[in-house]
């Protein structure tokens, strides 16, 4: 869906400081890619830089980040400009922003910012059918559609991100960035949404990259999983593999920061996607295992 090559991007300034050196990754069809990394290390301008919402002083300085569509054409993402690039990312590539739960516009309804999208991006569609979809993107995302008439200040934070989930997800879009969509949330909630996700993902079949500093989390939803430092991805390769089997000495760090990944009481359980390699058996186990690592 997704190729992104040799990509680099630096903040300019007194101190340059150079955000994301030579980044290469591949996105597949319905794949969950992982994006693991500590804070500061380049996921979120990695992700903004490819969607090319990135402002000065951050400039692009080498790659390309190809788009290529279920209907067969590709789209290098710099060739896009104005009116095209912001249409792409609502219908092709949509995101899902690191504290996005904050950016809903506190003065419009949730009805009237989800049929927003609508009216400028399909024009065509009926009122009344604007209203339907808002209400079933709504249901989709686990939220009741009488909450089609809340402001935002009116939501709970797990109820805000899960409208910002519907909000990407609106166009049918066929590749989906978050960053960290549910780090601020509990982990009851955040465990809900991403059941969510993952249920939609098979259902709808857009390919997700998943950012989150949290690799117990990623470990469980991702396909692969890359993971960055110091703005360079030091290892890449399937979810199960990285965890076995890790080979940077940075990965291995980072698994053993987690201590539910490491101690005597075994293997973790991956819950969401059922991998028959790791045996699902208990999703409560899990939950606990991701909540002692949270602490
Ligand atoms: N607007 C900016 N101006 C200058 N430097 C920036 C700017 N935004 C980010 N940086 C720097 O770029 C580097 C990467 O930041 P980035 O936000 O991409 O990290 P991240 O991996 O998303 O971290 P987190 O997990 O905390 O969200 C950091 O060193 C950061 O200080
Ligand atoms: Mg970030």
């Amino acid at each position: 869906m997704l190729t992104i090559d040799d990509f680099s991007v630096d903040y300019l300034g007194e101190r340059t400081t150079h955000a994301v050196k030579n980044v290469s990754l591949t996105l597949g069809r319905g794949e969950v890619l992982g994006l693991a990394g500590e804070s500061g290390c380049g996921k979120s301008t990695l992700a903004y830089g490819v969607t090319r919402l990135l402002k000065p002083p951050a400039l692009i300085t080498s790659g390309s980040a190809t788009f290529h569509s279920r209907e067969g054409y590709s789209v290098d993402l710099a060739s896009l400009g104005g009116a095209d690039l912001r249409a792409f990312r609502w219908d092709k590539i949509s995101m899902v922003f690191q504290g996005a739960m904050n950016s809903l516009n506190p003065v419009i309804s949730v009805q009237a910012q989800l049929e927003d999208i609508f009216t400028t991006h399909r024009p065509e569609m009926k009122w009344k059918e604007r209203r339907q979809v808002a209400g079933d993107l709504l249901e989709r995302v686990g939220v009741d559609r009488s909450r089609l008439k809340s402001f935002p200040h009116e939501l709970s934070g797990g109820m805000r991100q899960r409208v910002m989930i519907a909000m990407a997800m609106a166009l049918d879009p066929q590749v989906m960035i978050m960053d960290e969509p549910t780090t601020a949330l509990d982990v009851v909630v955040q465990r809900e949404i991403l059941d969510e996700i993952t249920r939609l993902r098979s259902e709808l079949g857009f390919a997700v990259i998943f950012i989150t500093h949290d690799l117990p989390l990623l470990l469980e939803i991702s396909d692969r999983i890359a993971v960055m430092k110091g703005g360079e991805i030091v290892e890449l390769g399937d979810a199960y593999e990285l965890y076995t089997n890790p080979q940077h000495p940075y990965t291995k760090r980072l698994l053993a920061s987690f201590p539910s990944l490491t101690g005597e009481r075994g293997d973790f359980i991956r819950t969401g996607v059922a991998d028959a390699r790791l045996g699902v058996e208990d999703a409560v186990t899990a939950v606990a295992h991701s909540e002692g690592a949270d602490r």
